[in-house]
This record gives C-alpha cells, structure tokens and sequence, in this order.
C-alpha cells in the first residue's frame, strides 16, 4: 500500500475541508443499524437537519450516497414515465437534473438559461403555459458549475400557481446561505453535507413535503426502483424501523458534530461568515485582475467564479502547482466552461480568512 494522500486545503468546488471536531467524531466505534442508540442519534440529525433547511417537513433525511443520489431519488419517486417536467438549465447540474427525469421517462421540457446569469421567471411562465399539465418543476439553487444562484420564491410561486411540484437543488447552498424550504414553498429538496456542511462526501440531506409524499404515493404506476423508495426508506428512518440498508453510522456522527457546531456559530453567522470570505476571496482576486464571471447581484457566497485571464497559458498546470507546491485544491471550469473559469469555495471550514489569505498569497505568486 503507498501512504495515503497528503491533507489539502479544499477550495475548490467541493469537496471542502472539515474541522477535526467532525474527523475526531468519525473516529467513533461503529454501532448496528438497529441500534435503539442511532435512533436517537437519526432523531436529533433529522431535527437539525429541518433546521438547515426551514422547514417543518417531517420526512427530512441523511440519505445514504452523494448529492447526486439524492438528485436520483427525489425525481425518480416524483417522476413516471410520460410525466411533464420543466427543468430549467442555467448550467451543468441544471442539465444533470433534464437527464435524469428524460431517462425516468418524463417528457421534459428545458427552460434554458445563459451560463452566469440566473433564469428569468417569465421564461419558467411561458414553458408552463405551453403544456398540458406539469407535474414537476425543477430547477438548481446554487448552480456550481458557473457560481450563480437562483432566487426560489418566484420559481416556486409559479409552479404553484400552475399546480406542479417544485423541487430544487441544494447541494452548494443548504449550510452556506438560506435555503428557506418552507417559505420558498420547495417541495422537494437534495443537498450533500461535503459542502458548506462540512462532513466528508457520502450522505445527501433530503426534504420532502407532504404534497410530495402523497404524490409519490398515489403514483400511477408502481415504483421502478427500490434503493430510494421513499415509503421503503420512511419504513427504516420512522415507526417500525424496518431494515432497509446498513446504514453509514460514521458518517452520522461526523454529521452530529457538524450540526453541533452550525448551532453552536448560529445560522446568520455562518451565512455571513460565507458571504464576508467570499466578499474577500473576489476582492483579492480582482486586485490580481481576474475577472469575476458571475452575474453581479447574483454571485454565490459559496462558490465564486473568475475568469481565466489571457496571460495564463495552461491553467491546468497552474492548479496543478497550486496541488502540489502549495497544498490547495481549486476547481477548474466545467462542461461548456472548461478552460474558461476557475471555481473556488468559500464552503463550510474553508469560509475563513486565513485560507482566503492563504489562497490569494499562493496565486499572488504564481500569477505574477
Ligand atoms: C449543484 C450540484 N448538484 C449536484 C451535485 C452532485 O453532487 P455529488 O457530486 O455529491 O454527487 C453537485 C456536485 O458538485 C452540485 O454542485
């Protein structure tokens, strides 16, 4: 066996680096899946969990698998063959979400924004407008992929008011800035605790509403799928506690620590923490003359964008030097943005000042 990978400082896209409160609560000795003990454990994550979400919803979970499992899960129980989807694609994980219900077999409608700007409501009206009758409407909160964020409340109405679900992406935003499940009127939500979280990669936060439920529940057609059955996995998570999977006990307890420590800093202050690193991160960044890609007025405090300036020949081998000399990880552009943008978190323990200072210490170096 080589030794293991040498630790970085995880400023790039995610996943984000985590305080060694949350390691030394993962260095815990495993309990069974049936434990009295972890239902106590599930009960106070779940409370904390509808904590980081707003909402009173009561089947909130740690679903087991990454952001993109709880992407999966929520449109395959929503979604049946022939269903009307509108998805709207301001970026890759917008795209993500058109492929997963097509392939679920709903008839999708894309609602397709520019990269970098947020989708206009008025487009989401018109795509409405144009079909029968949409069950799902979808949409990506904070889109990671070009660092922009959309603003739910005006989404969500419309979906309403056309008498469709709406669900949205979470998985850059849920411990990082509002994401006000309950007020929004989202009735479907997926995030990933390797983010602003701060645990390690392998449980995706899940939030469904009653509507929700009762829609998977009287689907027409009987699921086609058993891991993510909702009603399978409420049978393990409430009442009987029925076995369902074994389930990953260590990462629960680094998300204990977690919540501990997002209760313990507050909600505001973590959302501010993000927003002051992230002001940092993009005036530094500036000063060294790159340019911001996201719209101003709808930039992430989590995940900022800048462009690539003309100067650098070979980003990949700057981020590379970045890895290796200097021990920080930064993200490089995604889909149709590749070689174009670079992406770097303010997520979670890495939304401090001295990593900000750090990173722009290091690109201070080598871009000069
Ligand atoms: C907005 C968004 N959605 C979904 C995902 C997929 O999450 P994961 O890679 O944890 O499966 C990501 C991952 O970066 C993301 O940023």
């Amino acid at each position: 066996m080589k030794p293991l990978p040498s630790p970085r400082l995880l400023m790039g896209p995610g996943p984000s680096s985590v305080t060694p409160g949350v390691l030394q609560a993962m260095a815990r000795p495993p309990i069974g899946y049936l434990d009295p003990e972890l239902f106590d454990l599930l009960n106070e994550l779940r409370a904390g969990l509808r904590s980081l979400f707003a909402t009173a919803n009561s089947f909130t979970i740690p679903l087991t698998g990454t952001g993109m499992a709880g992407m999966e899960c929520c449109l395959a129980n929503l979604l049946e063959p022939g269903d009307e989807a509108v998805v709207g694609v301001m970026g890759f994980f917008g795209a993500r979400i058109a492929e997963i219900a097509k392939k679920l077999g709903a008839e999708v409608t894309v609602v397709e924004g520019e990269w970098g700007r947020p989708i206009d409501p008025a487009l989401f009206e018109k795509a409405l407008q144009g079909r029968k009758q949409v069950k799902l409407l979808a949409c990506v909160h904070a889109e990671t992929s070009t660092g922009v964020f959309q603003t739910l409340q005006p989404v969500a109405s419309l979906a309403k008011q056309y008498g469709a679900l709406f669900a949205a992406d979470t998985v850059t935003s849920l411990g990082g800035m509002a994401v006000d499940a309950d007020i929004n009127g989202i009735d479907a939500a997926w995030s990933g605790t390797q983010k602003c979280v701060g645990v390690p990669p392998g449980l995706s936060p899940i939030t469904v509403s009653e509507r929700a439920m009762n829609a998977a529940a009287n689907r027409k057609t009987p699921q086609n799928h058993w891991f993510f059955d909702w009603q399978l996995l409420k049978n393990y998570f409430d009442g009987a506690h029925a076995y369902h999977h074994t389930v990953p006990v260590n990462l629960y307890y680094g998300l204990a620590q977690a919540l501990h420590e997002i209760e313990a800093e507050g909600m505001q202050n973590r959302f501010e923490r993000h927003h002051r690193c992230s002001s940092m991160l993009m005036n530094g960044l500036q000063e060294l003359g790159l340019q911001p890609f996201a719209q101003e007025g709808c930039r992430l405090p989590t995940l900022n964008t800048v462009r690539i300036p003309a100067s650098v020949a070979d980003e990949a081998a700057l981020r590379r030097r970045l890895l290796e000399e200097y021990g920080i990880e930064i993200g490089g552009g995604l889909g149709a943005l590749k070689g174009q943008i670079w992406r770097i978190g303010t997520m979670g323990a890495c939304a401090d000042e001295r990593s900000v200072l750090t990173l722009l210490a290091a690109m201070r170096t080598m871009l000069h």
